[in-house]
């Protein structure tokens, strides 16, 4: 039986729904049964009754008035109506969303509008994103315009209305249909207002941001000053957002970093020569410390160690003794070592016998079709978004984590930074014997 369970976020009520229903209503009964489980302890204590309908020629205000079962104690029994504080609606699918745009308005969210924009560094993945958060807008009756180029589109009232069908085929597309920019006028209180005086003219209500730690922090005093509700999807290549175990493009990153090892390593073995290899990552080691393991690195450089070039040196010699026909060292851009030129200079006065070249990888890293993870990641998080805001949700950012949609707050999504997995550093060692 097809089963979605859906907290509508209504004070005490519960919409739960089944895509078909057995004459009774038992099946559902039993998907109650299940959802009330996953819900927590205290939520489970206040409810004190079930309702089960298909709701084929009811209206909304029938809803409220047969109780069917009431769950106490761990058990379940039949209740008569009476004191009814919370409910659970066992509801068709179409029932559900009817219900969510009346619980969106009855909330006091009255949001008719939300308005999507990326922002900061483009990141493979963003289409989805961008895909999904027009397509949950369609599916709960809400309207959605794009806003071009990132803060800069709000700024000069560059926005058009979309539909389900404007984000076709972009699912599999690298970069973002709605274009991106780093604004520094969005950062002036001037550029901010003239941003909220076009969201009014344009009657938007809410905002989606797509982007990095910088596009949040601006999301985060436009929501504040102009009482605007606003929800982040974190989207970088670079994976160093709080609050989520992957952004979108980061996967994606690191499949084109590990191909391009490849195709270095080749020639390298061929030459029997030492390979500095820079990949992005301005404040994390993310994609290098992965992609160094899983492309073979003899040595990886990232910000979050503190390596040294004695360190790198030693590495090196050990690995020619080890008869190693060739090297790869992975540097983060954000390393503290620096410049992988210079690096790379200063390692061949300590190792004049080496063959060295150097090699950044650039912005191909930004690039490319999204992988698997990275489209489905952006759907989830576009639907989640959409969510949030009718939930009366704002200040947040979506994201991942153990496979679960989870929401953190924009504050703390800005000012904390993600930590670096140290069983990595270890296994990075072990491996690159
Ligand atoms: O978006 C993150 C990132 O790709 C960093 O890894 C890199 O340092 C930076 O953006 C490059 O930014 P830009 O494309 O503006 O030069």
């Amino acid at each position: 039986m097809g089963y979605t369970a859906l907290c509508a976020n209504h004070p005490c009520t519960f919409i739960v729904g089944a895509n078909s229903f057995s004459k009774q209503g038992q099946m559902s009964i039993y998907c109650v049964r299940y959802f009330l489980h996953a819900i927590s302890k205290p939520l489970l204590a206040s409810i004190t009754s079930i309702k089960s309908e298909s709701c084929k020629h009811k209206t909304f205000s029938d809803l409220s008035t047969r109780p069917l079962l009431s769950y106490n104690d761990g058990k379940w029994k039949k209740t008569p109506p009476g004191d009814v504080k919370a409910m659970v609606w066992v509801l068709t699918r179409r029932k559900i969303l009817d219900l969510i745009t009346w619980n969106s308005k009855k909330m006091g969210t009255n949001l008719n509008h939300i308005g999507v924009l990326t922002s900061g560094g483009d990141a493979p993945g963003m289409n989805a994103a961008i895909r999904a958060v027009v397509r949950a807008c369609t599916h709960y009756g809400i309207k959605v315009s794009g806003i071009q180029e990132g803060y800069q589109g709000l700024i000069d009232g560059n926005m058009d209305e979309m539909d389900a069908r404007s984000v076709a085929h972009i699912i599999n597309r690298g970069g973002t249909i709605l274009q991106s920019a780093r604004c520094l006028q969005f950062r002036e209180k001037k550029g901010r207002e003239k941003a909220h005086d076009n969201l009014k003219a344009n009657d938007i209500d809410a905002l989606i941001i797509i982007g990095g730690d910088g596009s949040f922090t601006g999301a985060n005093l436009f929501s504040q000053e102009f009482d605007i509700p606003v929800v982040g999807i974190p989207g970088t290549i670079d994976n160093d957002i709080y609050g989520t175990d992957f952004t979108l493009g980061y996967d994606t990153a690191l499949n084109t970093v590990v191909e391009a090892i490849d195709k270095i390593r080749d020639t390298a073995t061929s030459h029997n020569r030492l390979f500095f290899i820079e990949c992005m990552g301005r404040d994390a080691g993310f994609i290098a410390l992965n992609a160094g393991i899983a492309g073979g690195a003899t040595e990886i450089l990232i910000p979050e160690d503190n390596k040294t070039l004695d360190d790198v040196v030693n590495k090196l010699e050990y690995s020619r003794s080890a008869k190693k026909t060739s090297n790869i060292v992975l540097v983060a851009e954000g390393d503290q070592l620096g410049d992988t030129f210079k690096l790379a200079e200063e390692t061949q006065k300590k190792l004049p016998d080496h063959d060295i070249r150097v090699s950044v990888l650039g912005h191909i890293q930004r690039g490319g079709n999204p992988t698997c993870a990275d489209r489905v990641l952006g759907s989830r998080l576009g639907v989640a978004a959409v969510e949030q805001l009718l939930h009366g949700h704002s200040g947040i950012m979506v994201g991942l984590r153990n496979d679960t949609v989870t929401t953190e707050t924009l504050h703390d999504a800005i000012t904390k930074k993600p930590g670096i997995n140290r069983n990595l550093m270890h296994v990075a060692d072990i491996v690159s014997l």
